[in-house]
């Protein structure tokens, strides 16, 4: 299946777990992809991962940082001689009992989580093709289901839904879709870094957010990011995808 020959992608996230995988999937049906990412060592090993027929080029870049984003994206519609799909994967998670929430701590997850997406779609809707153009942005199963503890990175993805949504309506009329996909809990660095579990918090919890299907891989989300993205998702816009394995059955 070579959906993507010929498709420039430009993906965020890419040097770790879902974002590397993406980018595998991707270049695996034939995508040019343009990763970028805060890691410039994961970045070179999701590059000597990749193993073809697409290509992969790397930008070290914090999504974070307004005149960083507007480089990245430049750089990358130049590199790839323009932009025909965003994936948003970038993001990261923190633990915060509502005890022990700080500002800071709210403060990063939307930056982040949130600020990140937005500027990136920002920059990058400019350089999409009307018709045929897409952007993907992961936001989690926790937008819209309760996790204890995760009441401060859950209304950040709840934020990058209604982002999604709203984006969607506003860039239909361009005909460039716009969808979001929401993984259930993944086998990743993010779910296995000690910010998932800091003192005070129930060891246990994680048996509470357990899908029948058990943790997710990452290639599983990978696969349906790059539905998303693709023509097989053309008449799809405003929608988000769930990928959890059986949370909400
Ligand atoms: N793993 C899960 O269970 C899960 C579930 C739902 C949603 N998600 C979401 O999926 C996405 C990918 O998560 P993952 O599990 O692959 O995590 P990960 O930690 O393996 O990968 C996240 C990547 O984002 C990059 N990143 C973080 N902050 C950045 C910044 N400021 N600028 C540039 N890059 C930055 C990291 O360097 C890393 O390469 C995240 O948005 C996460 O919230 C993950």
């Amino acid at each position: 299946m070579n959906r993507y020959d010929g498709v420039k992608v430009l993906l965020t996230g890419a040097a770790s777990g879902i974002g590397r995988a993406t980018a595998s999937r991707l270049t695996g049906e034939g995508a040019a992809v343009y990763g970028v990412d805060l890691s410039a060592a994961g970045l070179a090993e999701t590059a000597a991962a990749i193993g073809g027929p697409g290509t992969f080029a790397s930008h070290v870049a914090d999504v974070t940082d307004e005149p960083a984003v507007i480089a990245a994206v430049r750089d990358a519609a130049a590199a790839l001689g323009g932009i025909d799909v965003l994936v948003n994967v970038a993001g990261i998670h923190k633990t915060t009992p509502l005890g022990a929430l700080t500002v800071d701590d709210l403060m990063r997850l939307f930056q982040v989580n949130l600020v990140g997406t937005a500027l990136f779609c920002r920059e990058a809707a400019p350089h999409l093709p009307d018709g045929t153009g897409a952007i993907v942005n992961v936001a989690s199963l926790s937008a819209v289901q309760g996790n204890p503890y995760m009441s401060a990175y859950s209304a950040s993805k709840g934020a990058v839904l209604s982002f999604s949504l709203s984006l969607a309506a506003e860039l239909s009329q361009r005909r460039v879709r716009v969808l979001s996909v929401s993984p259930g809990s993944t086998d990743t660095p993010l779910t296995r870094s000690p910010d998932m579990f800091p003192e005070g918090v129930d060891p246990t919890y994680f048996g509470r957010l357990a899908a029948p299907f058990g943790a997710a891989r990452p290639d599983q989300i990978a696969a349906v990011i790059a539905y998303a993205g693709s023509s097989d998702a053309a008449y799809q816009t405003g929608v988000d995808l769930r990928v959890d394995g059986g949370s909400n059955m």
